[in-house]
Protein backbone atom coordinates (compact mmCIF):
# COMPACT_ATOMS: atom_id res chain seq x y z
CA UNK A 1 0.00 0.00 0.00
CA UNK A 2 1.54 3.50 -0.72
CA UNK A 3 1.30 6.27 1.51
CA UNK A 4 -1.38 8.07 0.02
CA UNK A 5 -3.38 4.94 0.01
CA UNK A 6 -2.89 3.99 3.62
CA UNK A 7 -3.69 7.77 4.29
CA UNK A 8 -7.37 7.07 2.56
CA UNK A 9 -8.10 4.32 4.72
CA UNK A 10 -9.63 7.20 7.23
CA UNK A 11 -12.85 8.64 6.40
CA UNK A 12 -11.06 11.96 5.70
CA UNK A 13 -8.28 10.70 4.14
CA UNK A 14 -8.69 12.22 0.56
CA UNK A 15 -6.46 15.26 0.88
CA UNK A 16 -3.63 13.93 2.97
CA UNK A 17 -0.56 12.38 1.25
CA UNK A 18 0.81 10.40 3.82
CA UNK A 19 -0.56 8.25 6.80
CA UNK A 20 -1.13 9.20 10.06
CA UNK A 21 1.98 8.89 12.82
CA UNK A 22 1.43 6.17 14.94
CA UNK A 23 2.02 7.84 17.83
CA UNK A 24 -0.67 10.78 16.48
CA UNK A 25 -2.95 8.16 15.83
CA UNK A 26 -2.78 7.02 19.54
CA UNK A 27 -2.70 10.72 21.19
CA UNK A 28 -6.08 11.42 18.94
CA UNK A 29 -8.21 8.64 19.43
CA UNK A 30 -10.97 8.79 21.65
CA UNK A 31 -12.49 5.58 20.96
CA UNK A 32 -11.06 4.32 24.37
CA UNK A 33 -13.37 6.38 26.06
CA UNK A 34 -16.17 7.72 23.85
CA UNK A 35 -16.99 4.50 22.75
CA UNK A 36 -20.03 4.69 25.92
CA UNK A 37 -22.03 6.83 23.32
CA UNK A 38 -22.50 4.33 20.20
CA UNK A 39 -26.06 3.54 21.52
CA UNK A 40 -26.78 7.72 21.39
CA UNK A 41 -24.58 7.86 18.63
CA UNK A 42 -26.46 5.02 16.31
CA UNK A 43 -29.90 6.34 17.41
CA UNK A 44 -28.75 9.98 16.36
CA UNK A 45 -27.92 8.86 12.78
CA UNK A 46 -31.30 6.65 12.30
CA UNK A 47 -32.80 10.47 13.17
CA UNK A 48 -30.07 11.61 10.42
CA UNK A 49 -31.36 9.17 7.82
CA UNK A 50 -34.83 9.69 8.13
CA UNK A 51 -34.17 13.61 8.15
CA UNK A 52 -32.56 13.35 4.94
CA UNK A 53 -34.82 11.36 3.22
CA UNK A 54 -37.46 14.12 3.90
CA UNK A 55 -35.36 16.12 1.86
CA UNK A 56 -34.64 13.20 -0.91
CA UNK A 57 -30.92 12.87 0.05
CA UNK A 58 -31.55 9.54 0.66
CA UNK A 59 -34.27 6.77 -1.40
CA UNK A 60 -36.21 5.33 0.99
CA UNK A 61 -34.87 2.08 0.04
CA UNK A 62 -31.53 4.06 0.91
CA UNK A 63 -32.73 4.61 4.49
CA UNK A 64 -34.10 1.43 5.33
CA UNK A 65 -30.85 -0.38 4.22
CA UNK A 66 -28.92 2.53 6.09
CA UNK A 67 -31.67 2.09 9.23
CA UNK A 68 -30.76 -2.18 8.97
CA UNK A 69 -26.93 -1.72 8.24
CA UNK A 70 -27.31 0.71 11.82
CA UNK A 71 -29.19 -1.86 13.24
CA UNK A 72 -26.63 -4.15 12.49
CA UNK A 73 -23.73 -2.22 13.91
CA UNK A 74 -25.40 -1.57 16.70
CA UNK A 75 -25.87 -5.70 17.57
CA UNK A 76 -22.05 -6.02 16.47
CA UNK A 77 -21.43 -3.86 19.39
CA UNK A 78 -23.70 -5.03 21.57
CA UNK A 79 -22.14 -8.25 21.14
CA UNK A 80 -18.45 -7.03 21.47
CA UNK A 81 -18.06 -8.07 17.78
CA UNK A 82 -16.65 -4.91 16.30
CA UNK A 83 -12.94 -4.47 16.67
CA UNK A 84 -12.44 -0.60 18.25
CA UNK A 85 -9.25 0.28 17.70
CA UNK A 86 -7.46 3.44 17.46
CA UNK A 87 -7.20 4.04 13.82
CA UNK A 88 -11.15 4.48 13.92
CA UNK A 89 -10.45 7.45 15.92
CA UNK A 90 -13.61 7.97 17.78
CA UNK A 91 -17.06 6.12 17.79
CA UNK A 92 -18.57 8.68 15.17
CA UNK A 93 -15.85 7.58 12.55
CA UNK A 94 -15.81 3.55 13.78
CA UNK A 95 -19.93 3.37 13.18
CA UNK A 96 -20.26 5.61 10.10
CA UNK A 97 -17.20 3.63 8.66
CA UNK A 98 -18.71 -0.19 9.49
CA UNK A 99 -21.91 1.54 8.00
CA UNK A 100 -20.40 1.98 4.99
CA UNK A 101 -18.60 -1.36 4.66
CA UNK A 102 -22.40 -2.87 5.41
CA UNK A 103 -24.43 -0.98 2.92
CA UNK A 104 -22.28 0.46 0.82
CA UNK A 105 -23.04 3.99 -1.15
CA UNK A 106 -26.48 4.72 1.12
CA UNK A 107 -24.24 4.36 3.62
CA UNK A 108 -21.71 7.18 2.72
CA UNK A 109 -25.22 9.41 2.37
CA UNK A 110 -25.07 9.42 6.33
CA UNK A 111 -22.65 12.31 7.11
CA UNK A 112 -24.46 14.56 4.40
CA UNK A 113 -24.73 17.97 5.88
CA UNK A 114 -23.46 16.76 9.22
CA UNK A 115 -20.32 17.61 11.39
CA UNK A 116 -18.49 15.63 13.80
CA UNK A 117 -19.07 18.82 15.35
CA UNK A 118 -22.50 18.81 15.73
CA UNK A 119 -23.03 15.05 15.62
CA UNK A 120 -20.55 14.96 19.02
CA UNK A 121 -22.76 17.59 20.41
CA UNK A 122 -26.14 15.69 19.49
CA UNK A 123 -24.63 12.49 21.40
CA UNK A 124 -23.81 14.30 24.27
CA UNK A 125 -27.23 16.07 24.64
CA UNK A 126 -28.87 12.31 24.17
CA UNK A 127 -26.81 10.13 26.65
CA UNK A 128 -26.60 13.07 29.32
CA UNK A 129 -30.54 12.60 29.35
CA UNK A 130 -30.44 8.97 30.73
CA UNK A 131 -27.30 10.24 33.00
CA UNK A 132 -29.89 12.84 34.68
CA UNK A 133 -32.48 10.30 34.80
CA UNK A 134 -30.05 7.86 36.76
CA UNK A 135 -28.51 9.78 38.86
CA UNK A 136 -31.65 11.32 40.02
CA UNK A 137 -33.09 8.11 40.87
CA UNK A 138 -30.09 7.25 42.63
CA UNK A 139 -30.75 10.69 44.70
CA UNK A 140 -34.70 9.49 45.31
CA UNK A 141 -32.98 6.16 46.23
CA UNK A 142 -30.50 7.97 48.83
CA UNK A 143 -33.06 10.19 50.13
CA UNK A 144 -35.80 7.04 50.71
CA UNK A 145 -33.23 5.49 52.87
CA UNK A 146 -32.30 9.11 54.78
CA UNK A 147 -36.16 9.18 55.53
CA UNK A 148 -36.24 5.77 56.83
CA UNK A 149 -33.56 6.12 58.87
CA UNK A 150 -34.91 9.35 60.40
CA UNK A 151 -38.26 7.74 60.91
CA UNK A 152 -36.56 5.32 62.93
CA UNK A 153 -34.54 6.97 65.14
CA UNK A 154 -36.70 9.72 65.66
CA UNK A 155 -36.21 9.08 69.86
CA UNK A 156 -32.72 9.10 69.66
CA UNK A 157 -31.15 12.09 71.06
CA UNK A 158 -27.62 13.15 70.75
CA UNK A 159 -24.85 15.89 71.40
CA UNK A 160 -25.15 18.57 68.47
CA UNK A 161 -21.96 19.92 67.44
CA UNK A 162 -20.71 22.94 66.35
CA UNK A 163 -16.50 23.61 65.98
CA UNK A 164 -16.70 20.24 67.02
CA UNK A 165 -17.61 21.30 70.22
CA UNK A 166 -20.55 19.82 71.86
CA UNK A 167 -23.08 22.68 71.39
CA UNK A 168 -27.05 21.51 71.81
CA UNK A 169 -29.09 17.93 72.02
CA UNK A 170 -30.17 17.20 69.32
CA UNK A 171 -32.27 14.41 67.56
CA UNK A 172 -31.22 11.70 65.48
CA UNK A 173 -33.80 11.74 62.81
CA UNK A 174 -32.94 15.78 62.70
CA UNK A 175 -29.33 15.11 61.84
CA UNK A 176 -30.32 12.54 59.34
CA UNK A 177 -32.58 14.84 57.61
CA UNK A 178 -30.26 17.74 57.54
CA UNK A 179 -28.83 15.28 54.21
CA UNK A 180 -32.19 15.19 53.05
CA UNK A 181 -33.18 19.00 52.01
CA UNK A 182 -29.03 19.03 51.07
CA UNK A 183 -30.15 16.19 48.41
CA UNK A 184 -33.08 17.81 47.79
CA UNK A 185 -31.27 20.74 46.16
CA UNK A 186 -28.98 18.97 44.67
CA UNK A 187 -31.60 16.78 42.76
CA UNK A 188 -32.81 20.53 41.97
CA UNK A 189 -29.74 21.12 40.05
CA UNK A 190 -29.61 17.86 38.18
CA UNK A 191 -33.01 18.43 36.69
CA UNK A 192 -32.32 21.99 36.29
CA UNK A 193 -29.26 21.04 33.95
CA UNK A 194 -31.45 18.36 32.34
CA UNK A 195 -34.32 21.10 31.03
CA UNK A 196 -31.15 23.66 30.16
CA UNK A 197 -29.14 20.29 27.80
CA UNK A 198 -32.83 19.33 26.12
CA UNK A 199 -32.45 20.99 23.11
CA UNK A 200 -31.28 19.29 19.69
CA UNK A 201 -27.94 20.82 18.17
CA UNK A 202 -28.41 18.87 15.02
CA UNK A 203 -27.91 20.98 11.83
CA UNK A 204 -25.27 22.99 13.38
CA UNK A 205 -23.29 21.17 10.96
CA UNK A 206 -19.68 21.84 11.55
CA UNK A 207 -20.53 25.53 12.74
CA UNK A 208 -22.27 27.75 10.14
CA UNK A 209 -25.70 25.38 9.88
CA UNK A 210 -26.51 22.46 7.63
CA UNK A 211 -26.48 23.74 3.57
CA UNK A 212 -29.56 21.17 3.40
CA UNK A 213 -32.47 22.05 4.27
CA UNK A 214 -32.76 19.06 7.24
CA UNK A 215 -35.90 19.31 9.19
CA UNK A 216 -34.83 19.97 12.45
CA UNK A 217 -37.72 20.05 14.46
CA UNK A 218 -38.21 16.58 12.57
CA UNK A 219 -35.34 15.55 14.30
CA UNK A 220 -36.05 17.21 17.58
CA UNK A 221 -39.28 15.31 17.74
CA UNK A 222 -37.94 12.13 16.69
CA UNK A 223 -35.79 12.24 19.33
CA UNK A 224 -37.38 13.63 21.89
CA UNK A 225 -35.65 16.85 23.11
CA UNK A 226 -37.86 19.75 24.25
CA UNK A 227 -36.39 22.56 22.05
CA UNK A 228 -33.77 22.83 19.04
CA UNK A 229 -30.74 25.03 19.73
CA UNK A 230 -31.14 28.58 18.50
CA UNK A 231 -27.48 29.55 17.20
CA UNK A 232 -25.23 26.88 15.30
CA UNK A 233 -22.32 28.49 16.86
CA UNK A 234 -22.99 28.12 20.14
CA UNK A 235 -24.55 24.67 19.40
CA UNK A 236 -21.14 23.44 18.60
CA UNK A 237 -19.13 25.25 20.87
CA UNK A 238 -21.24 24.73 24.20
CA UNK A 239 -20.06 22.10 26.66
CA UNK A 240 -22.02 24.25 29.77
CA UNK A 241 -24.24 20.51 30.31
CA UNK A 242 -21.00 18.64 31.25
CA UNK A 243 -19.88 21.70 33.56
CA UNK A 244 -23.08 21.75 35.19
CA UNK A 245 -23.84 18.61 35.93
CA UNK A 246 -19.66 18.68 37.51
CA UNK A 247 -20.60 21.40 39.12
CA UNK A 248 -23.69 20.32 40.83
CA UNK A 249 -22.16 16.57 41.35
CA UNK A 250 -18.96 18.54 43.37
CA UNK A 251 -21.03 20.02 45.44
CA UNK A 252 -23.29 17.04 46.36
CA UNK A 253 -19.97 15.17 46.69
CA UNK A 254 -18.78 17.45 49.38
CA UNK A 255 -22.36 16.98 51.22
CA UNK A 256 -21.40 13.66 51.38
CA UNK A 257 -18.28 14.37 52.72
CA UNK A 258 -18.92 16.15 55.41
CA UNK A 259 -21.57 13.20 56.88
CA UNK A 260 -19.09 10.93 55.66
CA UNK A 261 -16.56 12.55 58.62
CA UNK A 262 -19.24 12.57 61.14
CA UNK A 263 -19.95 8.89 60.79
CA UNK A 264 -16.33 7.84 60.36
CA UNK A 265 -15.17 9.83 63.47
CA UNK A 266 -18.40 8.48 65.53
CA UNK A 267 -17.69 4.39 64.56
CA UNK A 268 -14.36 5.03 66.36
CA UNK A 269 -14.68 3.29 69.96
CA UNK A 270 -13.73 7.32 71.46
CA UNK A 271 -17.56 7.84 70.23
CA UNK A 272 -19.08 4.44 69.39
CA UNK A 273 -22.33 6.34 68.09
CA UNK A 274 -22.72 3.74 65.19
CA UNK A 275 -21.43 0.46 64.20
CA UNK A 276 -21.03 0.37 59.92
CA UNK A 277 -22.12 -2.96 58.63
CA UNK A 278 -19.47 -5.64 58.12
CA UNK A 279 -20.79 -5.51 54.57
CA UNK A 280 -19.76 -1.83 54.31
CA UNK A 281 -16.17 -1.85 56.28
CA UNK A 282 -13.02 -3.81 55.49
CA UNK A 283 -10.35 -5.18 57.82
CA UNK A 284 -6.74 -4.33 58.62
CA UNK A 285 -3.59 -6.37 56.48
CA UNK A 286 -2.07 -6.02 59.80
CA UNK A 287 -4.41 -5.42 62.50
CA UNK A 288 -6.85 -8.53 63.37
CA UNK A 289 -9.34 -6.66 65.46
CA UNK A 290 -9.08 -3.59 62.84
CA UNK A 291 -12.80 -2.78 61.08
CA UNK A 292 -12.91 -0.11 58.86
CA UNK A 293 -15.01 2.39 57.79
CA UNK A 294 -13.41 2.28 54.23
CA UNK A 295 -17.08 2.85 52.72
CA UNK A 296 -17.50 6.15 53.73
CA UNK A 297 -13.61 6.90 53.71
CA UNK A 298 -13.84 6.40 50.09
CA UNK A 299 -16.94 8.48 49.28
CA UNK A 300 -15.15 10.98 51.08
CA UNK A 301 -11.65 10.64 48.85
CA UNK A 302 -13.23 10.36 45.86
CA UNK A 303 -15.49 13.86 46.44
CA UNK A 304 -11.30 15.14 45.53
CA UNK A 305 -11.10 13.39 42.01
CA UNK A 306 -14.84 14.92 41.46
CA UNK A 307 -14.08 18.31 42.20
CA UNK A 308 -10.74 17.80 40.22
CA UNK A 309 -13.13 16.69 37.61
CA UNK A 310 -14.76 20.21 37.63
CA UNK A 311 -11.50 22.41 37.50
CA UNK A 312 -10.24 20.04 34.34
CA UNK A 313 -13.02 20.72 32.28
CA UNK A 314 -13.71 24.49 33.33
CA UNK A 315 -10.10 24.64 32.43
CA UNK A 316 -9.73 23.07 29.41
CA UNK A 317 -12.84 25.20 28.17
CA UNK A 318 -11.76 28.41 29.20
CA UNK A 319 -10.79 30.44 26.44
CA UNK A 320 -11.15 27.77 23.40
CA UNK A 321 -11.84 30.04 20.56
CA UNK A 322 -15.14 29.74 18.87
CA UNK A 323 -15.68 27.73 17.98
CA UNK A 324 -14.76 24.08 18.50
CA UNK A 325 -11.52 22.87 19.19
CA UNK A 326 -10.16 19.61 19.71
CA UNK A 327 -9.57 20.72 23.04
CA UNK A 328 -12.68 20.02 23.66
CA UNK A 329 -12.53 16.04 23.07
CA UNK A 330 -11.07 16.31 26.78
CA UNK A 331 -14.89 16.99 28.01
CA UNK A 332 -15.51 13.23 27.96
CA UNK A 333 -13.08 11.41 30.49
CA UNK A 334 -13.89 14.01 33.27
CA UNK A 335 -17.28 14.51 32.67
CA UNK A 336 -17.57 10.22 32.61
CA UNK A 337 -15.36 9.97 35.42
CA UNK A 338 -17.64 11.92 37.16
CA UNK A 339 -20.81 10.44 36.30
CA UNK A 340 -19.17 6.69 37.38
CA UNK A 341 -17.78 8.11 40.46
CA UNK A 342 -20.71 10.13 41.64
CA UNK A 343 -23.22 6.93 41.17
CA UNK A 344 -21.27 3.95 42.69
CA UNK A 345 -20.72 6.56 46.00
CA UNK A 346 -24.46 7.74 45.79
CA UNK A 347 -24.90 3.84 46.26
CA UNK A 348 -22.65 2.74 48.68
CA UNK A 349 -23.05 6.14 51.04
CA UNK A 350 -26.96 5.09 50.40
CA UNK A 351 -25.89 0.82 51.65
CA UNK A 352 -23.82 2.31 54.46
CA UNK A 353 -25.99 4.27 55.64
CA UNK A 354 -28.75 2.15 55.49
CA UNK A 355 -27.25 -1.00 57.04
CA UNK A 356 -25.51 1.12 60.10
CA UNK A 357 -26.45 0.43 63.60
CA UNK A 358 -26.81 3.67 65.62
CA UNK A 359 -26.48 2.67 69.05
CA UNK A 360 -28.77 5.59 70.73
CA UNK A 361 -27.32 4.96 74.43
CA UNK A 362 -23.78 5.51 73.56
CA UNK A 363 -25.53 8.82 72.25
CA UNK A 364 -27.33 10.39 74.76
CA UNK A 365 -24.45 8.88 77.55
CA UNK A 366 -22.20 11.21 75.77
CA UNK A 367 -23.97 13.93 75.92
CA UNK A 368 -21.71 16.33 78.40
CA UNK A 369 -22.52 18.34 81.67
CA UNK A 370 -22.80 21.29 80.12
CA UNK A 371 -24.63 20.95 76.96
CA UNK A 372 -28.01 22.51 78.89
CA UNK A 373 -26.11 25.53 79.48
CA UNK A 374 -28.34 27.40 76.79
CA UNK A 375 -31.68 25.53 77.96
CA UNK A 376 -30.96 27.00 81.21
CA UNK A 377 -30.38 30.63 80.45
CA UNK A 378 -33.33 30.21 78.23
CA UNK A 379 -35.07 29.44 81.66
CA UNK A 380 -33.88 32.85 82.93
CA UNK A 381 -35.28 34.50 80.30
CA UNK A 382 -38.90 33.35 80.28
CA UNK A 383 -38.64 34.76 84.26
CA UNK A 384 -37.86 38.23 82.85
CA UNK A 385 -34.37 38.22 82.81
CA UNK A 386 -32.69 39.98 79.53
CA UNK A 387 -31.17 37.54 77.48
CA UNK A 388 -27.41 38.95 77.96
CA UNK A 389 -27.84 38.87 81.50
CA UNK A 390 -28.83 35.47 81.81
CA UNK A 391 -25.95 34.62 79.25
CA UNK A 392 -23.55 35.93 81.88
CA UNK A 393 -25.05 33.89 84.97
CA UNK A 394 -24.98 31.03 83.46
CA UNK A 395 -21.35 31.55 82.29
CA UNK A 396 -20.73 31.85 86.09
CA UNK A 397 -22.88 28.83 87.28
CA UNK A 398 -21.38 26.67 84.32
CA UNK A 399 -17.82 27.58 85.60
CA UNK A 400 -18.84 26.39 89.07
CA UNK A 401 -19.85 23.16 87.75
CA UNK A 402 -16.75 22.89 85.99
CA UNK A 403 -14.78 23.54 89.39
CA UNK A 404 -16.66 21.29 91.38
CA UNK A 405 -16.64 18.47 88.42
CA UNK A 406 -20.46 17.82 88.34
CA UNK A 407 -22.97 18.41 85.42
CA UNK A 408 -24.84 21.32 85.07
CA UNK A 409 -28.05 20.09 85.92
CA UNK A 410 -26.79 18.52 89.27
CA UNK A 411 -25.66 22.40 91.31
CA UNK A 412 -27.98 22.55 94.52
CA UNK A 413 -30.56 24.93 94.57
CA UNK A 414 -28.52 27.49 97.38
CA UNK A 415 -25.69 27.84 94.44
CA UNK A 416 -28.34 28.62 91.70
CA UNK A 417 -30.14 31.06 94.01
CA UNK A 418 -27.27 32.95 95.41
CA UNK A 419 -26.90 33.55 91.09
CA UNK A 420 -30.37 34.71 90.31
CA UNK A 421 -33.39 34.93 93.16
CA UNK A 422 -35.96 33.82 89.52
CA UNK A 423 -34.89 29.74 90.13
CA UNK A 424 -37.16 27.90 91.47
CA UNK A 425 -38.00 24.18 91.66
CA UNK A 426 -39.76 23.47 88.17
CA UNK A 427 -35.93 24.24 86.85
CA UNK A 428 -35.68 20.35 87.70
CA UNK A 429 -38.50 19.70 84.78
CA UNK A 430 -36.79 21.90 82.24
CA UNK A 431 -33.05 20.31 82.66
CA UNK A 432 -32.90 17.16 80.41
CA UNK A 433 -32.12 16.36 76.93
CA UNK A 434 -35.63 15.66 76.10
CA UNK A 435 -37.04 19.33 77.68
CA UNK A 436 -34.47 20.80 75.60
CA UNK A 437 -35.57 19.29 72.23
CA UNK A 438 -39.18 20.19 73.16
CA UNK A 439 -38.53 23.80 74.05
CA UNK A 440 -37.59 23.58 69.85
CA UNK A 441 -40.84 22.56 68.41
CA UNK A 442 -40.74 25.56 65.74
CA UNK A 443 -40.73 24.06 61.80
CA UNK A 444 -37.10 23.39 61.32
CA UNK A 445 -36.26 22.53 64.76
CA UNK A 446 -35.51 19.61 66.76
CA UNK A 447 -38.76 19.42 68.28
CA UNK A 448 -39.93 15.91 68.14
CA UNK A 449 -43.07 16.95 66.29
CA UNK A 450 -41.15 19.30 64.44
CA UNK A 451 -38.75 16.78 63.20
CA UNK A 452 -42.23 14.73 62.76
CA UNK A 453 -43.19 17.01 60.85
CA UNK A 454 -40.33 17.57 58.56
CA UNK A 455 -40.34 14.06 58.02
CA UNK A 456 -43.88 14.11 57.19
CA UNK A 457 -42.79 16.41 54.36
CA UNK A 458 -40.06 15.11 53.20
CA UNK A 459 -41.96 11.76 52.60
CA UNK A 460 -44.73 13.74 50.99
CA UNK A 461 -42.34 14.82 48.73
CA UNK A 462 -41.11 11.24 47.52
CA UNK A 463 -44.92 10.23 47.37
CA UNK A 464 -45.64 13.25 44.66
CA UNK A 465 -43.05 12.02 42.80
CA UNK A 466 -43.48 8.77 42.77
CA UNK A 467 -39.99 7.80 42.01
CA UNK A 468 -40.06 9.34 38.77
CA UNK A 469 -38.78 12.84 37.21
CA UNK A 470 -41.13 16.01 38.00
CA UNK A 471 -40.89 19.26 38.43
N1 LIG B 1 -13.91 12.88 18.87
C1 LIG B 1 -14.25 14.24 18.70
C2 LIG B 1 -14.62 14.86 20.05
O1 LIG B 1 -14.97 14.15 20.89
C3 LIG B 1 -15.42 14.40 17.78
C4 LIG B 1 -15.51 15.73 17.16
C5 LIG B 1 -14.40 15.88 16.17
N2 LIG B 1 -14.56 17.05 15.40
C6 LIG B 1 -13.60 17.52 14.66
N3 LIG B 1 -13.86 18.62 14.00
N4 LIG B 1 -12.46 16.95 14.55
O2 LIG B 1 -14.55 16.06 20.25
Amino acid sequence: MSDSEAASEKLWGGRFGKSTEKLMEQFNASIGFDQRLYKVDIEGSRAQAKALTRIGVLAEKERDEVIAGLDQVEAELDADDLPLTDDLEDIHMAVEKRLIELVGDAGAKIHTGRSRNDQVALDERLYFRQVIDETVGRIDGLMQVLLNSAEEHIDVILPGYTHVQQAQPIRFGHYTMALFWMLERDRGRFVDSGKRADAMPLGAGALAGSAYPVDREFVRETLGFARVTDNSIDSVSDRDYFLEFMSAAAILMGHLSRFCEDVIMWSSSEFGFVELDDAFSTGSSMMPQKKNPDSLELVRGKTGRVYGNLMSLLTVMKAIPLTYAKDMQEDKEPFFDTVDTLQISLDVFAGAWDTMTVKGERMEAALDGMILATDLADYLVRKGVPFRTSHRIVGELVRKALDRGIRLEALDMETLHAASDVFDDDIKTVLSPVQSTAQRNLYGGTGRESVAKQIEAGNKLLIDRNGRVVE
